[in-house]
């Protein structure tokens, strides 16, 4: 028997499961996790001690970490993720699927004495405000302190999740999680264990997470994708809510009147920045204010009066840090400026942190992500960069200046637009609004984006990414867009639904959108749209605004750029379309109908 601690739970099946897997894993002890400060202390004390934490500077950044890891193990391995249902069909074509019973037998294998010579720790965890009507509870067995300390900021854990498991029959989410690393008797650590071998896997009808071989982000904090995201949405089909890929945040007029969008872009393409938006001074002189409720997931429920409320599930923000700064994002820097974990960033000779964009002038040397000395002149010469692209930090949300009031109401707030946008060098415009709910649909069903290197993979290459859930819908893709057809019915009045996109390259390869706080200007046509307030041109693939309907106040943006912004190709949108068909033909046999006779629509029109 391993050295343990009391199990805080009196839950006999969560205790039987527990036991089984100790059984299975052999660690040598375990850990209930609390989740207090003085344990959060102690465990980050003992990954300074095992070298997988750097301090910082606790002048420049209080209560921070600094972790490096295995330069195999930096991103979400959609290739080594697998949904386990029943049926090839159901986790649909643009899923890996395994036979569960194969892949159980594989895991068996995998998992059999993976813990030796580590502690398991048993992190109880809520997604969602504990004791949330939209909330889910969740149990992560994992053999890394790294995940535990990692899970506190993102998730609620701990002793108040354990009462709410304790409290009846309530359905808990069983996750297993491994680094694959057994340490034999006498052996040394490494900093960033994991193994080569990876395997992210779900099984969608028993609502279980087993994932292996790497600690990084999505993989490793089981909270995030494979439960709230690709769990979730099997829960939501089944119980008629969404689970969605989506930041929430809320808009203030001058008038005082609050509305709340949410927004669903691929993984790195703007999210965390749109859902902390700071407003042009001139929009802020008005009394223009933005409030972020979420900045990556957002879970979606008609009440009672059949408005759309949602919750973000998260407690933190696991952000992308290269790009983010004091210019393009200071709620995210004051959200990250204490009691932050940062990976793989670059740590300064003072024991602070740096990533490229995070300033102008970079450090004259730094050690890179990878613990090498790095200078910016060797940075020109060889174009090494001190940061992963991937390098995020783990934040708590409560520490965003702009944390909207509501971020933790337990029945949501009401959503008045949904907007999908995608990173487009072509193509598409700045903006548009679909013209109703079904054809909004097809617009999120069909959206596209460069890939990023939030997950491993070719970067930069155009792929269909729908509603960006490609990588986290843990079903079938034609009954994930039926179910957002069928989701209209159960509303009294459906959101708006918008694209936009902030990525669109002239022709000499440069942004001609400046992005980040200006797109205050685009959300503020939107949700005058949404309240029926602004008016628009129609075009072929929906409702655009003229030059005049954007607020350009402060803004040297001449008409012909807005023009060449918004310009709807037409042969590019052939093109586009033909696309559109690929996806469609791959989900023919599951593909609503509804989204058939929009494309023909659209082809028409065009
Ligand atoms: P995940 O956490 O992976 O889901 O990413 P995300 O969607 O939250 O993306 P995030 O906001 O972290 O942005 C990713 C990258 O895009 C960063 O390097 C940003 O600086 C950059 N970015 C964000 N918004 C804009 C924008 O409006 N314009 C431009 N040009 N870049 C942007
Ligand atoms: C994403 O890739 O969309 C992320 C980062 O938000 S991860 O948590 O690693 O999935
Ligand atoms: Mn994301």
């Amino acid at each position: 028997m391993p050295n343990a601690t009391l199990p805080l739970s009196t839950n006999p099946n969560l205790c039987k499961w527990v036991e089984k897997m100790a059984a299975l894993t052999r660690p040598a002890a375990i850990h209930w996790v609390d989740g207090s400060q003085s344990e959060y202390e102690t465990l980050c004390a003992q990954l300074v001690a095992s070298g997988t934490f750097t301090q910082l500077n606790e002048k420049l950044w209080p209560g921070c970490y600094y972790a490096r890891s295995d330069a195999s193990d930096v991103a979400r391995v959609e290739d080594r993720t697998f949904i386990c249902s029943h049926s090839k069909d159901g986790a649909g074509p643009t899923n890996n699927w395994a036979d569960p019973f194969e892949m159980r037998k594989k895991l068996k294998v995998l998992f059999e004495g993976c813990m030796a010579g580590r502690t398991m720790y048993v992190l109880p965890f809520s997604m969602g405000p504990v004791g949330s009507p939209m909330a889910q509870l969740g149990v992560q067995l994992t053999d890394s302190p790294y995940v535990v300390v990692n899970m506190r900021i993102m998730a609620r854990i701990g002793l108040p999740v354990i009462r709410e498991i304790d409290k009846d029959q309530q359905r808990v989410v069983p996750c297993l999680h491994s680094v694959g690393a057994p340490l034999a008797p006498g052996a040394r650590d490494v900093p960033w264990p994991c193994n080569p071998e990876k395997y992210i896997v779900h099984f969608p009808e028993t609502r279980e997470i087993w994932s292996y071989g790497s600690g990084y982000g999505g993989n490793a904090l089981l909270g995030k994708k494979c439960f709230a995201l690709r769990i979730a949405s099997n829960l939501a089909r089944d119980e008629g809510w969404m689970a969605e890929h989506m930041l929430i945040l809320g808009v203030e007029n001058p008038a005082g009147e609050k509305t709340y969008v949410a927004a669903a872009f691929p993984s790195a393409c703007g999210k965390t920045n749109f859902a902390m938006l700071i407003p042009p001074p001139h929009f802020q002189r008005q009394g223009w204010k933005l409030w972020t409720v979420g900045d990556d997931i957002a879970w979606l429920k008609p009440d009672a009066t059949g408005r759309l409320r949602a919750i973000n599930p998260e407690a933190g923000f696991f952000g992308v840090a290269p790009g983010t700064s004091l210019k393009t994002n200071p709620n995210a820097m004051a959200a990250l400026a204490k009691n932050t974990i940062f990976t793989n960033v670059a740590l300064t000779p003072e024991g602070g942190v740096w990533w490229e964009g995070m300033t102008d002038q970079p450090p004259a040397e730094c050690l890179d992500w990878q613990g090498r000395k790095w200078t910016p002149a060797l940075a020109k010469e060889t174009g090494a960069k001190a940061a992963h692209p991937n390098a995020r930090f783990t934040a708590p949300a409560s520490q965003c200046p702009t944390i909207d009031p509501a971020w933790e109401a337990p029945e949501g707030v009401p959503i008045s637009a949904i907007i999908f946008g995608g990173r487009r060098a072509t193509t598409m415009p700045l903006v548009y609004q679909a013209f109703n709910w079904s054809a909004g649909v097809y617009t999120g069903a069909t959206m596209a984006s460069e890939m990023t290197a939030a997950a491993a993979g070719q970067i930069g290459q155009v792929r269909r990414d729908p509603m960006a859930m490609l990588p986290f819908c843990g079903y079938h893709m034609g009954d994930y867009f039926r179910h957002w057809i069928v989701m209209q019915k159960k509303l009294r009045e459906t959101p708006r639904i918008f694209h936009v996109n902030w990525f669109r390259k002239d022709a000499a390869g440069k942004f001609l959108w400046p992005g980040f706080g200006e797109n205050m200007r685009v959300l503020k046509w939107i949700v005058d749209r949404a309240r029926g307030r602004a008016l628009g041109r129609e075009t072929p693939i929906g409702w655009a605004p003229h030059y005049e309907d954007i607020d350009w106040t402060e803004l040297d943006f001449p008409r012909e750029r807005f023009d060449q912004l918004q310009l709807v190709d037409q042969a590019a949108w052939h093109q586009e379309v033909l696309d559109h068909e690929k996806l469609f033909i791959s989900l023919h046999d599951r593909l609503p109908k509804e989204l058939v006779y929009e494309r023909e629509l659209l082809i028409c029109r065009l």
